[in-house]
């Protein structure tokens, strides 16, 4: 705690107070807002210093970060998935779903992204805007969306969810939905030079587009954690250990935004895939484990707290997780975990059973360049996938068929869970194509 003192000798929820809302508050505020909100979850976990996370630029050799396979896997055994906490094997898919899925679930709720509380408020969606244009030579229908949070418990805390959604103008119903996290005000349509976008892609095979941004759910900064969906259900206060992270909270509001699909005849949404890279892919991947609505998910360079293993030391660690800057991701408990006496090696799930919470439904793990994706873990990424494939294949489905890295454009893409390592940097985009053949042979058939 003493560290603690000596930042806020005026206690936390005083120096809280002084910066008042977020809105007005310039960065340096926003940055001692986040430094308040910290410092409590570390009192509150009872850590008073953390490891520290890897530092690519540090003057410090010891602090930059592991690349070095031989070295990647201090940790090597996981938790096994099909091995309940009691310790019995699970023989079947009922025992999967009755028994050791819900522990899973709870295992990561209580230790890595937090719970959704029981009194989030309702969502009333508004079309805000609907044009009708041409995309790329298809007419198309562009509907934005404004998703409004019933903020009655809190009325000084407004939550709008920002979403768009294109599909082709052409009277089609029932259509399959591919949904992204990224920037939901812009025109989906807009064009970047000669490249295609993700968004036609999509359209020349007659499906929907969908963007929802997240930061309208939930701010991407632990300042924001006592506003957005969090702060509303908290009443303006700081989280307990146990409370949701921004992940949960993006993931909730992608499920709002699927109520919404459920409600209008033009989308099938039975039929609907979450997409999104870096931060945006651990979303993705934190959204699909517990919604089971979600068919299908192209989870990109997700890295750490998405695809990656915490067991592994290879780019990012656990420390730069916890930190500051991006400890609001995920719930208070997991920072003991980057905290002595404590390991990763002591958190009692590993990543892989994050991917096994999405079996049997349609699963792309992605990963870019060993050069340009390296802070992500592609080999981390590929380790979780291949030892999520025996829930897969408990459950009648072929996982990535093999625990040996297949190396880059050489896709593992036979399975319901499929694995493919392109040739470009920390990004999507080489990916797309093989995403949406998997969607359509898995999903829309
Ligand atoms: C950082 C962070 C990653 C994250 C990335 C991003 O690099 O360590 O975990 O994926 O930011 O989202 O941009």
């Amino acid at each position: 705690m003493a560290a603690v003192v000596a930042l806020f000798p005026f206690g936390v929820n005083a120096q809280f107070m002084m910066f008042g809302s977020g809105n007005r508050a310039s960065q340096d505020s926003l940055r001692k807002i986040a430094a308040a909100d910290y410092a409590d979850m570390l009192s509150k976990v009872g850590v008073e210093q953390t490891r520290g996370g890897r530092q690519p630029n540090s003057q410090d050799e010891s602090k930059h970060p592991n690349y070095d396979e031989l070295t990647a896997n201090p940790y090597p055994f996981y938790p096994d998935p099909l091995v309940t906490e009691n310790g019995k094997k699970v023989r079947n898919a009922r025992m999967w779903y009755k028994v050791r899925r819900p522990e899973i679930v709870r295992l990561f709720e209580e230790h890595v992204y937090g719970r959704i509380p029981d009194n989030v408020p309702g969502v009333t969606w508004e079309v805000t805007n609907e044009e009708h244009k041409d995309f790329g030579g298809t007419p198309v229908v562009v509907r934005y969306l404004k998703g409004v949070v019933d903020n009655s418990i809190c009325p000084s805390i407004t939550v709008e969810i920002q979403a768009n959604v294109v599909y082709p103008d052409n009277g089609s119903t029932k259509l399959p939905v591919i949904i992204e996290f990224g920037f939901g005000g812009g025109d989906p349509t807009r064009s970047f030079g000669n490249q295609k976008s993700w968004q036609q892609m999509v359209i020349e095979r007659g499906w929907a587009a969908a963007t929802i941004n997240p930061s309208s759910i939930q701010a991407d900064a632990g300042s924001g954690l006592t506003s957005g969906i969090i702060g509303l259900c908290n009443k303006g206060q700081f989280r307990q250990p146990t409370d949701w992270g921004s992940l949960r909270a993006w993931g909730w509001g992608l499920s709002r935004l699927i109520d919404y699909f459920e409600t209008d005849k033009t989308f099938d949404a039975t039929k609907c895939a979450i997409e999104g890279v870096s931060r945006y892919g651990k979303a993705s991947l934190v959204a699909m484990a517990f919604e089971e609505r979600i068919a299908a998910g192209f989870i990109a360079s997700s890295g750490k707290a998405g695809a990656a293993g915490w067991r592994r030391d290879c780019g990012e660690s656990i420390g730069n997780i916890i930190s500051s800057e991006e400890y609001h991701w995920v719930c208070g408990n997991l920072i003991k975990y980057g905290a002595d006496p404590l390991t990763e090696n002591d958190i009692p799930v590993d990543q892989h059973e994050l991917i096994a919470l999405c079996a049997p439904r349609a699963c792309f793990i992605s990963t870019g360049s060993w050069n340009g994706d390296k802070w992500q873990d592609v080999v981390g990424s590929f380790i979780s996938a291949s030892k999520a494939s025996p829930v897969y294949e408990l459950l009648g489905y072929k996982g990535v068929g093999t625990d040996l890295f297949p190396g880059m454009d050489n896709g593992l893409m036979d399975g319901r869970l499929t694995y493919r390592q392109h040739h470009g940097g920390h990004e999507a985009g080489p990916n797309w194509p093989y995403f949406l053949d998997f969607f359509e042979r898995e999903v829309v058939r």
